[in-house]
């Protein structure tokens, strides 16, 4: 039976890993889930799985080398699956030295207690261990508006935010220990995930959740700027194949030739809950073009994100199952069935930041 350290797996895409993993591997696979549980880690994502006998739950920060190395030492850990980080690019912009703590320390910290419990006297590391860092096509800067530039795993690096040059620099470690020590390891830079339980700070989340309650819908700049969205099932179903089947020491991209404008985004998402609303429902009066507000823009804001996974799909047989028409109308149900949910999340705290994000944009 393999053992799995996840670490960030009560956040938006590792609790949906976790989902993922239970579905397809169900008591093939333990997983151990270390989360710090930040502002964006949750719990409740997994309360469905958290009785199993092989799903176990450690809260620690990975930036403590004494948790982590403990974790390793008590368990015979197979795999590495390194979701955990400060994922927010406007946080990012007001706060960049916790990114840099998180994101790049604690991977570091990831990959030293890795190395120590795997590697062997003559250097190298027992059979069958694997880490996989989850990374993001942020890494790799903006695109211009010209259809045919994509993405692709030769592309220099050229991170603009914190954010992203905090991943960057994260990748790098990783590609160091790949460099330096043949440590098994593999790397994954995948574009805007959307899907149930994403924290409502992002895009669709945050939309679905002000037209609901009939709150401006905030636009940066001219709306037009592009992201490449791939459902959140799908980046779990790559992670899996890239640990299991991809060639260790290598980069994957993973993203799903589906570029739309923010705007784009935004309107899709008031059809939706349109037509997904009965008329009996009081929130369907609150959705509406009206709300729709351009604030002033996010500072170097990437223009384009676009991955080209040309190499995923030949090499490993990849490719987006998900049809955005169908994730979004899925996404959209579940929000719409989990109010709760979105009412815990968006209480306290959440409340006070939205009021100092967007205050005077
Ligand atoms: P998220 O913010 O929803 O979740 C992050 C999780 O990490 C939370 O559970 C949080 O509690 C935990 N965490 C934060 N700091 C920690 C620490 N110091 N120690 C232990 N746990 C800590 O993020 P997400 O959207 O699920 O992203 C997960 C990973 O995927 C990140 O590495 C991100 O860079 C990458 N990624 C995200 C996207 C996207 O569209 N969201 C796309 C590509 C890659
Ligand atoms: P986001 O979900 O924060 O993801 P990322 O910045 O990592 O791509 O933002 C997606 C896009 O939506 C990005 O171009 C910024 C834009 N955006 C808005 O226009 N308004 C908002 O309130 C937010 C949160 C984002």
């Amino acid at each position: 039976m393999r053992t799995y350290l996840v670490t960030g797996g009560a956040g938006f895409i590792g609790s949906n890993y976790i989902h993922y993993m239970f579905d397809k591997y169900d008591n093939d696979i333990r997983i151990i889930n270390v989360d710090k549980l930040t502002y964006a880690g949750n719990l409740e994502n997994l309360k469905d799985i958290e009785n199993r006998d092989n799903y176990t739950f450690i809260k620690a920060d990975i930036c403590d080398k004494d948790a982590i190395s403990k974790i390793f030492a008590e368990n015979d850990i197979d795999r590495v699956v390194h979701f955990a980080a400060e994922s927010h690019v406007d946080r990012s912009i007001k706060n960049p030295e916790v990114f840099v703590q998180t994101n790049v320390l604690g991977t570091a910290v990831m990959l030293n207690c890795a190395k120590a419990a795997w590697e062997q006297e003559d250097g190298s590391f027992k059979e069958g261990k694997k880490f996989l860092h989850v990374s993001t096509d942020e890494v790799y800067g903006s695109l211009p508006e010209d259809p045919d530039a994509y993405f692709y795993e030769t592309t220099p690096i050229d991170p603009h935010s914190p954010y992203s040059a905090s991943k960057a620099s994260s990748d790098m470690l990783v590609k160091a220990y790949i460099d330096t020590y043949h440590f098994p390891a593999n790397i994954t830079n995948c574009s805007n995930n959307y899907g149930p339980y994403q924290f409502p700070e992002k895009l669709i989340p945050l939309i679905i959740n002000n037209a609901l309650s009939g709150k401006n819908l905030p636009v940066y700049g001219d709306g037009k700027n592009v992201r490449d969205w791939l459902y959140v099932m799908d980046h779990a179903k790559a992670i899996d194949m890239v640990q299991e089947e991809g060639v260790l020491g290598q980069r994957y991209n993973i993203g799903g030739h589906n570029e739309k404008q923010n705007i784009e985004i935004i309107e899709i998402i008031l059809d939706t809950l349109q037509e997904l609303l009965p008329d009996s429902d009081p929130r369907k009066a609150n959705v509406s073009r009206n709300l729709i507000t351009y604030v002033t823009d996010r500072k170097g804001h990437d223009r384009r994100y676009a991955i080209a996974p040309d190499k995923i799909k030949a090499d490993l047989g990849w490719f987006p199952e998900t049809m955005f028409k169908d994730g979004i109308r899925l996404t959209i149900k579940w929000y719409l069935e989990n109010e709760e949910w979105m009412k815990r999340v968006t209480s306290g705290d959440y409340q006070k930041y939205y009021d100092s994000m967007y205050a005077g944009r």
